[in-house]
């Protein structure tokens, strides 16, 4: 069973190597409430099988909750969750056949690497001799075969998510639920243990639902990634889509840095916006994809350009006209932050614009704190939104 918009959502290049054994999941008006709050509403999502889903969102989004009902440890209030050609809303846990790596759900303490790995062959009766036979194969996939003897207060935290990790996929499950499990570790071995997690999966082939709330982790691992807000799917796509077509103000804040600059709508032709800014900036850019509405004329609006499309300038700083998609502003601040610079531009009192560069050899030099600069981008890298209430002036 594959959903409907699934077909080709698969990272190409993730072909599973153990025989395509991932199921699809499909939610169908899922909701969850606890009392008055509505953890998560009416969620349709479709997950091929194989496919690598992140649900990605804030604090409170109700990411934990989606998983734990497609866990089984929490029941929808509504809707119904398949996974592969079964019903299983109201199948316990035990008989999804999913492995679960979840934040709370830790190694056992009291027992060895190798005894918490074979735990879940006990719990399904598997004799001695495949056990052993399967504990060191994902104990190996893991490279953590030298600590089987060991337990788990004599591992760092990388190793006991590795452990983790080889608990939750040694009886291989068609699919593997992952809660933040990268969530307490520092940021070079999360990012290693990304490009693992990844490896594994395509190695595996089995359906992956992770959860974080970290972009960057999403944007990085993922074949497609849903973001969610206040319970709902806000937007779901490979994540080059979600960067660089988000449909909503929300998803364009919410993953990468933006920058927002509001106008008045003078003119559409097409997908083309022509803004008018405060200090008469005149603005250029493509509606955003997928509006309900799209931007019409005399509405207030809400420009988006991402720092990396923005350059500092090369025009004369006289009274001249501006040309379009041009500020003028001073230097606030210059961060060199290692690969990059990023210079934040004071445009007025009530706008500033944040840029920046790779700093390659060819990188803009002379531009120190306090320089008055103009700042310019191409029509076709940013987008237009309607505004929101949230919105800096312009
Ligand atoms: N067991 C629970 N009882 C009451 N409210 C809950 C429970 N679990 C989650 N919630 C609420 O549901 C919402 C979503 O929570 P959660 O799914 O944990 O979000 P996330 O994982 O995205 O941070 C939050 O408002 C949270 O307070
Ligand atoms: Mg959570």
């Amino acid at each position: 069973m594959t959903g409907p918009g699934v077909s080709g959502a698969r990272m190409q290049g993730a072909a599973p190597a153990g025989g395509g054994l991932g199921r699809p999941i499909s939610m169908e008006g899922v909701s969850r409430r606890y009392g008055e709050v509505v953890a998560v509403d009416r969620l349709d999502l479709q997950i091929a099988s194989g496919e690598l889903v992140t649900l990605l969102g804030p604090s409170g989004s109700g990411k934990t909750t989606t998983l734990m009902m497609v866990a089984g440890f929490t029941l929808p209030s509504a809707g119904h969750i398949r996974i592969g050609d079964r019903d299983v809303t109201h199948v316990p846990t035990h008989r999804r056949d999913i492995g679960v790596v979840f934040q709370q759900y830790a190694l056992f303490p009291h027992m060895s690497v190798a005894e918490n790995v074979a735990f879940p062959l006990r719990m399904r009766g598997i004799g001695r001799a495949e056990r052993d036979d399967r504990v060191a194969r994902a104990l190996d996939l893991v490279e953590m075969s030298r600590f089987a003897a060991r337990y788990p207060t004599e591992l760092s935290g990388g190793q006991q998510q590795r452990v983790a990790f080889a608990r939750a996929i040694v009886f291989d499950p068609p699919v593997l639920l992952l809660d933040e499990p990268l969530g307490a570790l520092d940021k070079k071995l999360r990012e290693a243990l990304q490009i693992e997690i990844k490896a594994l999966h395509a190695r595996l082939g089995l359906t992956m639902v992770y959860v974080t709330h970290d972009q960057a982790e999403a944007l990085a691992i993922s074949d497609r990634v849903v973001v969610m807000n206040e319970g709902r799917l806000e937007q779901a796509g490979p994540p080059a889509e979600l960067y660089e077509a988000p449909t909503s103000r929300f998803v364009a804040d919410f993953i990468g840095e933006a920058n927002f600059i509001r106008g008045e709508v003078a003119s559409t032709e097409g997908a083309r916006v022509r803004l008018g800014a405060r200090g008469g900036a005149r603005l250029e850019a493509l509606a955003a994809p997928g509006l309900a509405t799209p931007p019409a004329v005399g509405e207030t609006a809400e420009l988006m350009i991402r720092p990396e499309r923005m350059r500092v300038a090369g025009i004369a700083l006289g009274d001249g006209a501006v040309p379009p998609n041009t500020l003028i502003g001073h230097i606030e601040d210059r961060s060199y932050i290692g690969e990059a610079t990023r210079l934040t531009v004071r445009i007025r009192d009530d706008l500033s614009v944040t840029l920046r560069y790779s700093n390659t050899r060819a990188a803009a030099t002379g531009v120190a704190p306090g320089a008055r600069i103009a700042v310019a981008w191409d029509a076709e890298d940013a987008l237009v939104f309607p505004a929101s209430s949230r919105a800096t002036g312009a």
